[in-house]
């Protein structure tokens, strides 16, 4: 693959993707974003020139995307909405970009024969127990709870049946909960490291105990090149690095790190809908395309994320200030 569209890549996972791809390929990569609150864009600097291109545009709109997706070998679909409190808040720009985006990109795909790569959640499928033995797999039957999930969900569909009505050269991942550099401060990783480097307690839904799957976005990047290269079409692999950690969990190794107390949170009103747990099984991926995780050490890879922003608060301040305006304005 000579040439790839990464939508989505000025944001936190689509802008390590492109780094992945420029350190492992010879691919050139343009990348096309709306550079929504959302991006990073800083973290697409010092790459060469010659390697990667920025538009920014918006995938919804059909005369912006589709000569973008004639000119290249194959799309990686980065593009959303991506945080689930905004999506309760405001769901509007999920449906429209992470469904009529995707379908806007996928009827590129279709009419100039362009291999496809959707980057999905492990979202859509629900959630499990605390205690349920079973985790997801690729047959796990759909079931989203929340706007964001349910507009990811609805997206995958698409792709599926892009996939089996038009025959378009497709596959799809649905990953695990990513942390690493670049990640906006509205997730719960980076808000609690920043609200601790500001002296405050961190903020935690409910009692705390619903339970991530945690990767390091490093991993993800190399398990969609992998499927990129490598992965059946028609197929879904889902994404994942055995991470699972309760929220307390994660924030008493925050708290830990700087010297206080594992007891400093404020418990917040939980989230509408709040998932319970979620974990993945990701042998398909393991065992077909022979992928395995580099960051195996949850401790050691958020202890290297918590130095990272302590080294950059130059890029995160501004970010900062402007949710908690926001955040202050609606009372949360
Ligand atoms: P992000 O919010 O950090 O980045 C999203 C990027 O998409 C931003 O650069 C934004 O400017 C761009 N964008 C948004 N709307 C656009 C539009 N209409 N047109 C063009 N660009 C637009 O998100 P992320 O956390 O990097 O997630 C990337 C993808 O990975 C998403 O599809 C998400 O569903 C999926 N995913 C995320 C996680 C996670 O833990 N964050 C886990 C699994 C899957
Ligand atoms: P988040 O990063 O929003 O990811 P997702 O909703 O996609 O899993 O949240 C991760 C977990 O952390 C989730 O259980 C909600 C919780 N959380 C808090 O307890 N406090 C917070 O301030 C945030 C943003 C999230």
């Amino acid at each position: 693959m000579d040439r790839i569209l990464v939508t989505g890549g000025a944001g936190f996972i689509g802008s390590n993707f492109v780094h992945h791809v420029v350190a492992t390929t010879d691919a050139h990569v343009t990348v096309l974003d709306k550079l929504t609150y959302a991006a990073t864009q800083e973290s697409l600097e010092g790459l060469p020139d010659d390697r990667v291109t920025l538009v920014i545009g918006d995938i919804a709109e059909p005369e912006v995307v589709e000569p973008l997706v004639a000119d290249v070998d194959a799309v990686v679909h980065y593009a959303a909405e991506s945080h689930n409190d905004n999506s309760l808040s405001d769901p509007g720009p999920f449906i429209r970009t992470n469904v009529v985006g995707t379908f806007t990109l996928l009827e590129a795909a279709r009419k100039h024969d362009k291999r496809f790569h959707h980057v999905s959640t492990d979202e859509v499928y629900g959630d499990l127990e605390l205690d349920d033995p079973k985790r997801f797999t690729e047959d796990t039957p759909y079931n989203p709870s929340s706007p964001y999930s349910a507009s990811k969900a609805g997206s995958d569909h698409l792709v599926r049946a892009w996939v089996r009505s038009f025959g378009v050269r497709a596959t799809i991942s649905n990953c695990s909960n990513n942390y690493g550099p670049w990640q906006h401060i509205e997730k719960f990783i980076p808000r609690q490291i920043t609200e601790v480097i500001d002296g405050r307690r961190p903020r935690v839904y409910g009692d705390g105990l619903n339970v991530r799957d945690w990767i390091h976005t490093e991993d993800h990047s190399s398990a969609v090149l992998a499927i990129l290269e490598r992965g059946r079409i028609g197929e879904t692999y889902l994404i994942g690095a055995d991470g699972e950690k309760n929220n307390l969990e994660v924030v008493q190794a925050i708290l830990r790190h700087f010297g206080r107390g594992d007891d400093d949170i404020e418990f917040v009103r939980d989230r509408a809908g709040h998932d319970r747990r979620y974990a993945i099984e990701s042998g398909k991926l393991r065992q077909e395309l022979d992928w395995r995780p580099q960051y195996q050490d949850f401790d050691a890879g958020l202890e290297a994320t918590i130095e990272w922003y302590v080294a950059n608060e130059a890029w995160w301040r501004p970010h900062k200030d402007a949710v908690e305006a926001a955040y202050a304005a609606k009372g949360q």
